[in-house]
């Protein structure tokens, strides 16, 4: 293993800041299980003045797990997943603020975790800052770990054990109908995940919510959605929060069994460019864990 890597804490209570480090030149056998430690402790890790580009950070991601590959129906056979840009830059331009392209960059700017409506659900999203604004454009993490540790016992018993119904849908509705009609986002079932996840590596517990819930199975509509809007309320509160300013060249990767994070918004009339590089859950990463949770209370 490589050296101990040198690190500062993000906040209080959650992240870590990685320095002196290259991810360009990460190896698997020498760096992967240390910066997986470090992922596995602190849920989030910032680092600095990298260079990063498609093929590094693809290799990168693959240490983590399979790189979640949301375009497979619309590739050419024989052709990868790529390296994903979060933009607000089209090949015609910077989009226009009421344009879907736009608007679906809004809609992340709902607290959310990354495909908790997929079949697979992500275990990690690695996003590396390209072109960056001079005001705005945060990306803020929010600790569902923290958070959960720290709330109170009461709130804890209205959720615990319970079952959340997910889907794309839901997040894109409250921004825009015509958004949420898109056939992108309607094209899986809705997924039931358990409300609370363990880190199966050190215990640690963390809500597992997002936008994209719908449901809170057992309880009717108006009471689901009370309930999930208080739980985000509690998460997302100052102490729980760590809110990025991008410069060009951060690398900011978080555990999304952990933490909730969100965009937010720019002068749209600059241009913003993240890359966006998902890696999917295994089933070592508490996958097999949650499904056998969701199996038991059907
Ligand atoms: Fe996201």
């Amino acid at each position: 293993m490589s050296p101990l890597l040198e690190i500062s804490p993000l906040t209080d209570c959650f992240g870590a800041v990685v320095h002196n480090f290259d991810l360009s030149k990460a190896s698997a056998e020498e760096d992967y299980p240390e910066l997986r430690k470090l992922f596995e402790d602190h849920s989030a890790l910032l680092f600095r003045n990298q260079s990063l580009p498609p093929e590094d950070h693809l290799r990168l991601a693959r240490m983590f797990g399979p790189i979640e590959d949301r375009k497979k129906d619309e590739r050419q056979p024989g052709t990868g997943p790529e390296v994903s840009l979060v933009s607000n830059e089209t090949g015609a331009g910077v989009t226009d603020e009421m344009d879907l392209h736009t608007l679906h960059l809004k809609a992340n700017q709902q607290w959310h975790i990354d495909s908790t409506f997929m079949p697979v659900p992500s275990l990690c999203n690695i996003l590396a800052a390209k072109v960056v604004t001079t005001e705005g454009g945060q990306t803020e993490l929010a600790s569902t770990r923290a958070a959960w540790a720290a709330m109170p016992e009461e709130l804890k018993q209205k959720i615990r054990g319970r079952i959340l119904g997910h889907n794309y849908r839901r997040s894109r509705e409250r921004i825009s109908m015509e958004l949420a009609n898109l056939p992108m986002f309607n094209k899986w079932p809705a997924q039931r995940w358990p409300a609370v996840w363990a880190n199966p590596v050190n215990g640690h517990e963390a809500l597992f919510i997002a936008s994209h819930v719908f449901e809170v199975e057992g309880l009717s509509p108006a009471e689901g959605d009370a309930l999930v809007d208080e739980l985000m309320a509690f998460c997302t509160q100052p102490q729980f929060v760590y809110s990025h300013q991008w410069q060009v060249g951060d690398v900011l990767m978080w555990d999304q069994r952990a933490t909730l994070h969100r965009g937010m918004p720019w002068p749209y009339e600059q241009p913003r460019t993240l890359a966006s590089v998902c890696c999917s859950m295994t089933a070592s990463d508490g996958l097999e864990t949650a499904r056998k949770a969701v199996s038991l209370a059907c």
